[in-house]
């Protein structure tokens, strides 16, 4: 059953209890009241009547007395006239008990009274008599021989008054007892109502406390993104629907984040992938570049080289053996101009594959390019070899040696410095690389960035370093300088040497 219905059952039981308590209480407050009305219109009525009886009837008798006793003629008419008087209230007493019983049986002694009375009525119309006649003596003697009448009258009376006043302390006893009984009744009735109340809200209330409970756990656990364990709330009720739903809810939930992680692992994949091959991408395009280089700086040695040293030789002949002056001074003009190509070559081929560095090592092909670079730009600068020097995997020396370039080549082109200084250090896991200058810096996140990227020189450093394993990091503020630092790791990340690589096509 649903809630909201065991909440109308609950109060319209109650309503019920209270309707039955209400009706016990109105009838019986209506019946003291109907006793209290009995009490005031009759039985206090009957002991009035009852009590002005016996006193009338002893006025009945003192004024009898008094008749017999008067000689004058004129104050007996007026005593005659007072027992008239006398006469009519006894019967207007009798009249008035006798009223109050019409809907339950006279007592007995009223008749017995009644009955009494005509006899001493009659003993007292002799005595009148008697006394009118001048007999004196004789309604006297009449009047001494009704005394037991009138006290067996008088005792009537006084009987019938406190029966009267016994029935009104019984009704009073019962109407007291009635109020008694219905203020019990209420408090009894009002006491089973809020037992009842109790009995139907305290469970209720213990069993809606529980299910709202559960749903807050509920909800609770969701917040903490725990979707595993359902509500366990059932029931036909509103609750049972509301935690069903939640409960659906969470499935969908679970589902979703399912999978959203099923397709974030795959994303995942895929992006690793597409690093990896763009990573594969680089590395074949770098062997590949720097085999290129080598093989023209080898053609450019072997065979331009070779050609204009012979050419160098023919025209040293022509200028020591020319057949006329002009063409020995034209020799000598051409065999400098073939030693000036020579030189141009020679730096040529130390860009593309400084022999140096295979035939030296690192630091001194390092301080070859440092000092070339000095003499062809007028920048002063100066290379700084720290630590215990060793010969590196020579992928990782040429990757130096690149970088070193394309920093002073920048350096050059873009720094206006005075001054820039190369540091090469030989630490137990890695080697550094720094180039220092103090020129007009620049916003390197910028340079790096998307819109950047037509210029490849440092998208190229860094693309370098991560092939080794290493980092690239560049320090540089607007009108700052700029500083270039370049780690690679040594050791266990020693990547594999060019040598086992397949010759990327060109
Ligand atoms: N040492 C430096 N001093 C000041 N600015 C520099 C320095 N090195 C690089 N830059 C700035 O960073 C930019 C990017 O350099 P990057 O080497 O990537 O490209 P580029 O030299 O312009 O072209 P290229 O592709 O030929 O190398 C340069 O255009 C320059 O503005
Ligand atoms: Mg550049």
């Amino acid at each position: 059953m649903s809630i909201r219905w065991k909440l109308v059952l609950a109060f319209n039981v109650f309503l019920a209890a209270l309707a039955i308590l209400g009706y016990f209480t109105y009838s019986q407050l209506d019946r003291s009241k109907e006793i209290s009305e009995r009490v005031g219109s009759r039985s206090i009525a009957r002991v009035e009547d009852a009590a002005h009886l016996a006193e009338e009837f002893g006025r009945l008798r003192s004024l009898g007395l008094a008749f017999v006793l008067e000689s004058d003629p004129l104050e007996r008419e007026e005593r005659r006239d007072q027992l008239t008087a006398s006469l009519d209230g006894i019967d207007t007493h009798i009249a008035g008990y006798e009223q109050t019983f019409t809907e339950e049986s006279a007592p007995e002694g009223l008749f017995q009274f009644k009955e009494e009375y005509r006899a001493y009525l009659t003993a007292q119309d002799g005595m009148l008599a008697l006394a009118d006649e001048g007999r004196g003596q004789e309604a006297l003697a009449l009047y001494g021989a009704s005394s037991g009448d009138f006290q067996a009258l008088t005792d009537i009376a006084h009987t019938l008054r406190h029966s009267a006043f016994e029935d009104a302390e019984a009704a009073t006893d019962e109407a007291g007892s009635l109020i008694n009984r219905t203020q019990y009744m209420i408090i009894g009735g009002l006491l089973a109502a809020a037992l009842l109340i109790f009995a139907i809200g305290h469970p209720s209330s213990i069993y809606i406390n529980n299910r709202l409970r559960a749903l807050l756990e509920g909800t609770k656990r969701v917040s903490r993104g725990e979707l595993e364990q359902p509500v366990g709330v059932t029931g036909r009720d509103e609750f049972g629907a509301l935690a069903e739903a939640f409960d659906a809810m969470v499935v969908s939930l679970r589902s979703a984040r399912e999978e959203l992680t099923t397709l974030h692992s795959e994303a995942m994949g895929m992006q690793e992938e597409r690093i990896g091959l763009l990573q594969d991408q680089v590395t074949k395009v770098v062997k590949a570049q720097e085999e290129e280089r080598q093989r023209v700086s080898r053609e450019l040695h072997d065979q331009a080289g070779q050609a204009l040293t012979a050419l160098q030789l023919g025209l040293s002949r022509i200028e020591a053996a020319g057949p006329t002056p002009e063409m020995r001074e034209e020799a000598a003009s051409l065999r400098q101009l073939a030693l000036e190509a020579m030189h141009i070559i020679r730096n040529l081929a130390l860009d593309l594959r400084p022999s140096a560095l295979d035939e030296l090592g690192l630091p001194a092909a390092l301080k070859d390019y440092v000092q070339t670079f000095a003499s062809r730009t007028g920048i002063e600068a100066r290379l700084e070899v720290s630590g215990k020097k060793r010969r590196l995997p020579a992928e990782a020396e040429v990757t130096l040696f690149r970088i070193l370039q394309e920093g002073l080549t920048n350096v050059a082109k873009h720094s206006r410095a005075n001054v820039v200084l190369v540091t090469l250090a030989f630490e137990d896991s890695h080697v550094s690389l720094a180039i220092e200058d103090d020129g007009v810096g620049f916003d390197a996140d910028r340079a790096l960035g998307a819109e950047q990227r037509k210029s490849l020189g440092l998208i190229g450093m860094r693309e370098r370093s991560h092939l080794l394993g290493g980092e690239l990091h560049i320090g540089s503020r607007p009108s700052e300088g700029t500083k270039l630092v370049m780690t690679v790791p040594l050791g266990a990340q020693e990547p594999v040497p060019w040598e086992e690589e397949p010759l990327a096509a060109s």
